[in-house]
């Protein structure tokens, strides 16, 4: 898709040689990795850390040089993508369900990049569910008390199964309507027991490079 495509390409654009890298993962990033498998073939030395297993697969195979999470202090850049990001840069991820990895790595980069296409852009986050990752555990209990915070849950089922997150657990969609204060919605449900973490990045990003069909970018 080319919104898709041309927001991920600029955001290759600020990567430099010598740069530790950040994957995201998504229909979006891949076009970021694409770009990048194509720079480092041309030369660009870089490390990249990537945050699922399928983005680690799609580096391997473009020649990506990969660099363990454990080996290194800090991500120079991460460029991931979005389902929602609102006025204020807060967002909402984990369509994809890789919602843990890619927040882990962001909280170690220096900057964050995130690469939309036009629908993702929103005045207040809500309309796309929530994504929370719970441990299998007790997870109908789990479900429960985070749709007593006022929402309608999910859980994620793909192929007639439980969606299983590249960490082992699963993902419930919670649609909450507008989220109208979403630093204490991810507090409260990230206070529930079970919950491993949920999808609302609060004010992480550092730059949005929105992508229009037209292959026009602006770059926030
Ligand atoms: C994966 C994510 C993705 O970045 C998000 O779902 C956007 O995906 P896409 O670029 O395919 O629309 O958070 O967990």
């Amino acid at each position: 898709m080319e919104s898709k495509r041309v927001a991920a390409e600029k955001a290759v654009e600020y990567i430099r040689d010598g740069m530790v890298v950040g994957l995201g993962t998504g229909s979006t990033t891949y076009w970021a990795i694409q770009k990048l498998g194509q720079k480092v073939k041309s030369g660009l030395s870089i490390n990249a850390v990537a945050t699922s297993i399928n983005s680690e697969n799609l580096a391997k195979e473009l020649g990506i040089p990969l660099i363990s999470i454990s080996k290194i202090e800090e991500i120079d850049i991460t460029i991931d993508g979005a389902d929602e990001v609102d006025d204020e840069w807060n967002l909402i991820k984990g369509g994809g369900g890789a919602l843990l990895r890619e927040k882990i790595v962001a909280s170690f980069s220096n900057e964050l990049i995130i690469v939309v296409d036009e629908s993702k852009k929103v005045n207040r986050l809500g309309k796309f569910p929530l994504p929370v990752e719970l441990v299998k555990f007790g997870y109908e209990v789990t479900q429960k008390k985070i749709s007593k915070l006022g929402c309608v849950t999910k859980l994620r089922i793909v192929d007639n199964k439980p969606f299983i997150t590249d960490n082992g657990n699963y993902i419930v969609d919670c649609d909450f309507g507008n989220i109208d204060h979403p630093k204490d919605l991810h507090t409260a449900i990230n206070m529930i027991p079970g919950v491993v973490d949920n999808g609302l990045f609060i004010k992480i990003a550092t730059k949005v490079i929105v992508g229009y069909q037209d292959g026009s970018i602006v770059d926030l």
